[in-house]
């Protein structure tokens, strides 16, 4: 069973500039699969690893399946963090690994820093290398299970990223622009194949995404962010374009419709055509 999680006027300051996070409130339900979207620089990766525990709140307040997390004592909350899977924006894989080590890792690290070493070292045991194999066959990448990772392309470090999730099986699934690599097709079927993994766990997922078409059609939850705030929080169904165009400025209907021109393109264009009319 997954935690209840809640943020309650939450801010994040960096050391420098003003707040990547202001009065930021929302709950993530167990089992609750939510996409968050926003501009570049919104706060986004902010928010993910606010709720994965990796930052701590400068204002505001966490509570986390009813405790506070930043006050126990730090191995405690390790013990929560350990319950939060955390696919960052860039997931590192170091280069030497073989992607059977790679999809296994977070499992292994469970024991602590020595088990993680001997999953670099020792061959894996028959068990775990079929669940790798199936998290990998989920990505389209089972080919790959004995390549090394810096043989693969950016997608496919993506994918292998996605296939820890259903080995780790975390009750909290925390993924940044985890298909922001994949074409199309490949990253409706990547999103598809987490979600139904979370899913049949009874795991909560939050994914930030950039591509709000796909994030609209595969969640029934959107969070608007932008300079920080919560702009919106909406059953899909209500996320408009006309929201969309608040969040993302003006510019996003011709972004949309793929003809995101300076203005002074724009206006030229709009010139010539009525110059040849
Ligand atoms: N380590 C850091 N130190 C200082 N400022 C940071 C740091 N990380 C992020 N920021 C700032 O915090 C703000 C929010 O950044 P964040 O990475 O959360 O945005 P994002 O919504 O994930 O953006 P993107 O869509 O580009 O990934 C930005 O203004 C960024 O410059
Ligand atoms: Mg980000």
């Amino acid at each position: 069973m997954s935690p209840r999680l809640a943020l309650d006027a939450v801010a994040h300051g960096y050391a420098r500039g003003r707040d990547a996070l202001r009065d930021v409130s929302l709950v993530i339900e167990p089992g609750e699969q939510v996409a968050l979207i926003g501009p570049s620089g919104a706060g986004k990766t902010t928010l993910l690893h606010t709720l994965a525990l990796a930052l701590p709140p400068t204002r505001g307040h966490i509570d986390w399946g009813g405790r506070d997390p930043w006050a126990l004592t730090s191995s405690e909350r390790h013990a929560l963090r350990r319950q939060c899977f955390l696919a960052p924006q860039h997931p590192p894989l170091p280069p030497r690994q073989r992607v059977v080590h790679a999809v296994l890792a977070t499992r292994l690290a469970r024991g602590g820093l020595w088990p993680a070493l001997r999953s670099l070292l020792a061959t894996p045991r028959e068990a775990d290398v079929r669940d790798a194999f199936d998290a990998l066959a989920a990505f389209r990448l089972e080919d790959k299970l004995w390549l090394r990772c810096d043989r693969l392309s950016g997608g496919e470090r993506q994918r292998v990223a996605l296939a820890r999730m259903a080995v780790a099986a975390s009750p909290v699934n925390l993924l940044d622009e985890p298909v922001s690599s994949l074409d199309p097709v490949l990253g409706a079927s990547a999103l598809a194949a987490v979600q139904s993994d979370a899913k049949a766990r009874g795991a909560s997922l939050v994914v930030s995404l950039h591509d709000v078409n796909l994030a609209r059609a595969s969640f029934t939850r959107l969070i608007g962010l932008r300079e920080g705030q919560i702009q919106f929080d909406l059953p899909a169904s209500a996320v408009t374009d006309e929201r969309l165009r608040e969040l993302y400025g003006a510019e996003f209907g011709r972004a949309m419709a793929g003809v995101a021109l300076p203005e002074d393109d724009a206006d030229a264009l709009r010139l010539t055509v009525s110059g040849c009319a």
